[in-house]
């Protein structure tokens, strides 16, 4: 599904509010020595993590989803709830197989809304920007509130070194609902390649993958294939982003890439001759929390000052699947002025 084009008579889907949140709970790499086998060094320069946020025992990803909901209400005020006719929570790590999540954020804040979960691995949330989009300028729904909520420190095999110091929890959240040109999502660029399902897998009730391969109870990563997947679909999806957007990488204002590793994210940041000044990297403070780190990328982002009204943004996430997703969305475009 690659399409830049605006095809529903004028009426384009935008961003009009945004909310995140992270645990209190911190972790830092000193932690880690403490735990396992590992060492700052080795994880600064492999990855650029120094921290991670975990959710408390009793905190799941419905509850890390409704505070990422609360911050976006504390932001933009009650009124950017109203009209919500459609939740979204893109996520891999669901409270439950089912309900959704979403039903449980629907519930929550009391919406008329209808409510599903999107599992798209870590792109999921820029997915949910395309269903959303589609959804809004289709004329279904009026406006759609797209979440990315992750514990994803509750499914890590904690013995596993590999991949224990990777990730952390969170969540974003963003309101999609027309916006007036020149603002809105400009480009929506979604693709797979289940034949690398093997790379990166968790079990939910499978118990191997077509290749024969078992399903993991933990989660399982080769570190070494993702690696060399991700520095490539992140190259080709923005390339393929902008040129649906009409745009040139010049263009583009700031670029806000999944937060899953320093090394990846300077790979795509020199393939597109963009100086750092316009690179957002939060995996520092976060690690990686998949579907939460753009969202949360993006209110940090905000936070510092570095978004205006009419700045071309260019996300790019990729995750198992494999899969990938890009989008060039124009920022602003609230009824009431600046985001
Ligand atoms: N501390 C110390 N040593 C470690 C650790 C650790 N935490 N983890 C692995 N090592 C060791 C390995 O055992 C290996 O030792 P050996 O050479 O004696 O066998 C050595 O470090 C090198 O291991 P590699 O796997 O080759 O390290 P690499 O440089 O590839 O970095 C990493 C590993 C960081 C996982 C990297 O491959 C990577 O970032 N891959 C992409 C992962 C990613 O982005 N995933 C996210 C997408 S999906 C999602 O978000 C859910």
């Amino acid at each position: 599904m690659n399409d830049g084009v605006n095809t529903s008579g004028g009426r384009r889907a935008g961003v009009t509010a945004l909310g995140a949140y992270a645990p209190e709970r911190v972790l830092t790499n000193q932690d880690l020595e403490q735990m396992m086998d590992t060492s700052d060094e080795w994880i600064t320069t492999r990855t650029g993590i120094k921290r991670r946020h975990l959710a408390a025992d009793d905190e799941y990803t419905s509850d890390l989803a409704k505070r990422a909901v609360e911050d976006l209400v504390a932001r933009h005020g009650d009124d950017a709830l109203t009209d919500v006719d459609m939740v979204i929570v893109a996520t891999n790590t669901p409270d439950a197989l089912f309900p959704a999540t979403a039903a449980l954020v629907q519930d929550h804040f009391k919406l008329s809304a209808g409510a599903f979960d999107l599992l798209a691995a870590c792109p999921g949330w820029i997915y949910s920007l395309g269903v959303a989009r589609g959804l809004v300028e289709s004329g279904q729904c009026r406006k759609v509130l797209a979440i990315g909520a992750e514990a994803l420190t509750k499914i890590v095999d904690w013995e596993d070194r590999s991949t224990a110091v990777l990730f952390g929890d969170g969540a974003g959240a963003v309101v999609v609902e027309p916006v007036p040109e020149p603002y809105g999502l400009k480009s929506v660029v979604l693709g797979a390649d289940g034949s690398g399902a093997h790379h990166l897998h968790k079990r939910a009730t499978g118990r191997c993958l077509p290749g024969g391969d078992p399903l993991s109870e933990t989660l399982y990563m080769n570190g070494r294939e993702v690696f060399k997947f991700a520095v490539r679909v992140m190259n080709t999806a923005t390339i393929e982003a902008l040129e649906k957007a009409g745009l040139h990488s010049d263009d583009i204002s700031l670029f806000v890439p999944h937060q899953a590793n320093l090394r990846i994210i300077e790979a795509a940041r020199e393939r597109l001759s963009l100086e750092r000044e316009r690179v957002v990297v939060t995996v520092d403070e976060y690690g990686n929390n998949s579907t939460a780190s753009i969202p949360l990328a993006l209110r940090t982002a905000v936070d510092q000052g570095r978004v205006h009204a009419g700045d071309h943004l260019l996300l790019v996430s990729f995750g198992a699947g494999l899969t990938w997703a890009a989008s060039v969305l124009t920022w602003g475009g609230t009824p009431g002025g600046a985001l």
